[in-house]
């Protein structure tokens, strides 16, 4: 297999292509670019497909924060393929860790496959909605001046600027009884267990910080299991984000674009849901964070048996309709910062400016200002 050094002459197109023209800056240049986007897509709304309603200033907003959120979500995922994926003119960059590679594939021979096809995929989401904002006139999003965050310098990884941070995770795992459950609801106000309590509280790495996170083996398979458990926590949010702010979409192509992406976070989800089971039980002997046996006692049944990986019906909309099988949650309000929250919280914007935070939250805002109709 060949190993790039360097970003390919596709990562570099890419990257020269989302600078061109109508970057957008800190926070400031976010809010002036937003009013007179809005302007502008209505303008370009039949240029661009649309058979009914002209793109809102909504629209715009609801697809600039989906461009950012997935800009964010191919950042960590490029760091998980350099190390634990495969390396092509596909995904380039990076050469692999064996060790952490070896480690992965407890979980599933095929995982590193599964990285590269993800980051792949998030790739193509954020190129893809900032090529249409553009069609229609609007500012697509760059967070490259964000790409403050160090690599890390286990061998394998590029020495770059990262938007995010995978070693210093506190990854909620509660998606895992959230999609077991046959009574309960997030969008209900209800809460649910976590699968692995010790990766809520405290930091861990997702990936090897250095050379020496990979020994001792319980060590590295430990960052391997957190990769898995954090890998369904990401796609579950991405499922959840994009049928919760469709809801609030104006144009028929831009409802298209979100109901044919956000479709596909849950094809992730449903992969990693299933690996992250096979996440093999074990104390790590650095740190004390544990793996339970998810299928013995205190845990096991229907909240924690790990073949149980389709979602449970459960209550949706309101208790006096039978239970239904269904994305949980889809609640429309504030679910841009909603996501937001779920990513600093998860740890992932660790050493991350109060300027990457202030175009964040502004670019959430606005998404949670989208009204349909306007
Ligand atoms: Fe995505």
């Amino acid at each position: 297999m060949e190993h790039n050094e360097q970003p390919s002459k596709d990562a570099t197109s890419r990257r020269s292509f989302l600078s061109k023209g109508l970057v957008v800056g800190g926070a400031g240049t976010l809010g002036t670019g937003l009013l007179s986007t809005g302007l502008l897509a209505t303008n370009f709304a039949h240029a661009a497909g649309s058979t009914s309603s002209s793109v809102t200033k909504g629209d715009v907003a609801i697809l600039r924060f989906l461009a950012a959120a997935e800009i964010i979500e191919t950042d960590l995922w490029q760091q998980y393929n350099e190390l634990g994926g495969i390396q092509d003119s596909e995904v380039p960059g990076g050469s692999g860790s064996a060790p952490y590679i070896a480690a992965l594939s407890v979980l599933d021979g095929d995982m590193s496959q599964y990285i590269h096809d993800n980051t792949e995929d998030e790739f193509t989401h954020f190129t893809f909605i900032n090529a249409y904002l553009q069609s229609i006139g609007a500012n697509p999003v760059n967070l490259d001046k964000f790409r403050t965050l160090p690599s890390s310098k286990a061998t394998g990884a590029q020495q770059i600027g990262r938007l995010t941070n995978l070693m210093q995770l506190t990854v909620d795992t509660s998606w895992w009884t959230k999609y077991r459950s046959r009574t309960k609801n997030p969008d209900f106000g209800d809460s649910f267990a976590q699968a692995i309590p010790g990766l809520a509280k405290g930091q861990f790495p997702a990936i090897p910080r250095s050379d020496a996170d990979l020994a001792p083996a319980n060590h590295i398979q430990a960052i391997a299991n957190t990769a898995g458990f954090h890998f369904g926590f990401i796609e579950q949010g991405g499922t959840s984000l994009y049928p919760s702010l469709a809801q609030r979409v104006t144009n028929a192509v831009v409802l298209r674009i979100l109901l044919s992406i956000g479709p596909t976070e849950m094809a992730h989800f449903q992969t990693w849901h299933d690996k992250a089971g096979n996440a093999p039980a074990l104390t790590d002997p650095t740190n004390g964070l544990v793996f339970p046996n998810l299928n013995a006692a205190p845990f096991g049944g229907e909240d924690f048996q790990t073949n149980l990986i389709m979602p449970e019906p459960t209550i949706f909309l309101s208790r006096k309709f039978p239970p239904v099988s269904i994305i949980r949650p889809t609640e429309t309000k504030g679910a841009a910062m909603g996501a937001a929250k779920a990513l600093t919280d998860d740890g992932l914007f660790i050493g991350q400016s109060k300027e990457f935070f202030a175009a964040l939250h502004a670019l959430a805002q606005q998404a949670d200002a989208a009204q349909r109709g306007y």
